[in-house]
């Protein structure tokens, strides 16, 4: 793993958590993700599962977690079971978690081989009333693959037909919905990263530069701080920025346009979601600056009004009817436009197409209902966009916060936001290059 170790205790505390939500006398099983396939005999790298981690930290591949937390065999309670390393595997894959390691990373102490899982699992069935599944219930969820954990489910219901089974997934989604101070500052950590590459960006962008050279200045930045992408990362300028989910990542950036980016970065498996919308020759039209005004007031409007209690349906229509207000005052709406909206489409849609924000932590768009009322611990993105095909450009701006009892705080704060400090920031920049260049062409001179 390229992070610091994780302090054991934020998985033991996990796993003490949902084990006073499982019913008694229950066994619950979480699986690793598969390697995920791609052409000939290639596989994408290790993508950790999110659930595996939360109650484990455990991140290679093949991993089994059992949970049986009345068990009348104390070492059972918990258990770990990993791939046994052999020497073909050290000399083709490298380094595997040896049971100490895996004890150490995640504080369970009877780790096993997974030879030795069908035994000890069937007895665990036997003795329990209810079992516990699990599988990715996340409401988008689109892939018609079929997981390791689905894989598993199916074997499971046929080798045992009689026993009562139940979801996990509700109970894990609820839980991991409120985040802990550990994982906190794993998420300040992803967000500094964040930070850094952005900063770093606003360095470089200049018309002329391809959006492909922006994203490498991204991963420079992510690579070297023991970071990822924590999602395809959206670098798009002029009108790209109206795909929502642009990721070609492959034009130039022109004198004139705005460049559109939604990166963030991924730090032990803690996302970050970051967007910000700049001018690519350092300076805002007076119509985009106005734009960009409307966008980061109903933001701003966003993270003031994400407090305990609320919505999300409440809150995401606060933020459309203070878009159509700026709508309106930019000349893209009329009031006839809102007169005649309905409540399941507000005019503002036209421009401002998606949600104003989702829940974020160890996936970008992270598991839990947003059905029940915000509370304490929640981490949401805010995210108002405004997308005008017409004129040539989009904007979205998107921070990070958390919500506590004493209100919204920004983990994002310091990421430059104000138009106008972007635009000092990167004519800064700007005049150093210029500087720059001008020394080392008199030094060309003299020397000749
Ligand atoms: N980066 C994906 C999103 O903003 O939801
Ligand atoms: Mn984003
Ligand atoms: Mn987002």
């Amino acid at each position: 793993m390229r992070h610091q170790p994780v302090d054991s205790s934020l998985f033991s505390a996990n796993r003490k958590r949902l084990a006073c939500t499982l019913e008694p006398q229950s066994v619950a099983v979480v699986n690793a993700n598969d390697l995920l396939p791609v052409n000939a005999d290639a596989t994408l790298p290790m993508q950790p599962n999110s659930d595996l981690f939360y109650l484990s930290g455990i991140e290679q591949e093949e991993s089994i977690l059992l949970l049986a937390p009345n068990s009348a065999h104390e070492t059972w309670r918990e258990i770990l079971f990993i791939r046994e390393p052999n020497e073909l595997m050290r000399i083709w894959e490298g380094h595997k978690l040896s049971r100490d390691e895996a004890s150490r990373i995640s504080g369970i102490k009877t780790v096993h081989w997974l030879s030795d899982f069908p035994a000890i699992f069937r007895q665990l069935m036997h003795e329990s009333n209810q079992v516990y599944l699990n599988q990715n219930e996340h409401g988008r969820a689109s892939s018609e693959m079929e997981t390791r954990e689905d894989r598993f489910v199916r074997d499971c219901l046929k080798r045992f037909p009689l026993q009562q089974y139940k979801r996990l997934a509700p109970l894990l989604h609820r839980l991991r919905l409120v985040k802990s101070e550990i994982e906190l500052e794993l998420m300040q950590k992803a967000v500094s990263i964040t930070n850094a590459g952005f900063k770093r960006v606003f360095r470089y962008v200049r018309p002329g530069i391809n959006e492909a050279e922006i994203e490498a200045e991204f991963a420079h930045e992510f690579i070297r701080s023991h970071a990822y992408f924590a999602y395809s990362p959206i670098v798009a300028s002029g009108s790209n920025a109206c795909i929502l989910h642009y990721q070609t990542n492959d034009r130039p950036c022109r004198d004139g346009d705005l460049l559109l980016l939604d990166v963030g970065a991924k730090y032990a498996n803690y996302s970050a979601d970051l967007t910000r919308t700049i001018p690519v020759n350092g300076r805002f039209t007076r119509r985009q600056k106005a734009v960009y005004n409307a966008v980061l007031r109903v933001m701003r409007a966003g993270i003031e009004g994400a407090v305990k209690g609320k919505t999300h349906r409440d809150w995401t229509r606060e933020a459309q009817e203070h878009m159509n207000e700026e709508l309106l005052e930019l000349g893209l709406l009329k009031p006839r436009d809102i007169r005649n909206q309905t409540p399941g489409s507000f005019a503002c849609r036209k421009y401002f197409m998606h949600g104003l924000g989702h829940a974020l932590g160890l996936d970008v768009h992270d598991v839990g209902s947003m059905a029940q009322p915000f509370e304490a611990g929640w981490v949401l993105t805010v995210e108002p966009g405004l997308y005008i095909p017409e004129e040539g450009f989009g904007i979205r701006l998107e921070n990070n916060v958390l919500i506590t009892t004493e209100g919204p705080k920004d983990l994002t704060a310091d990421v430059p936001v104000e138009a106008e400090e972007i635009e000092e920031r990167m004519a800064k920049n700007l005049r150093r290059k210029i500087s720059i260049r001008r020394n080392a062409s008199q030094k060309t001179k003299r020397s000749a």
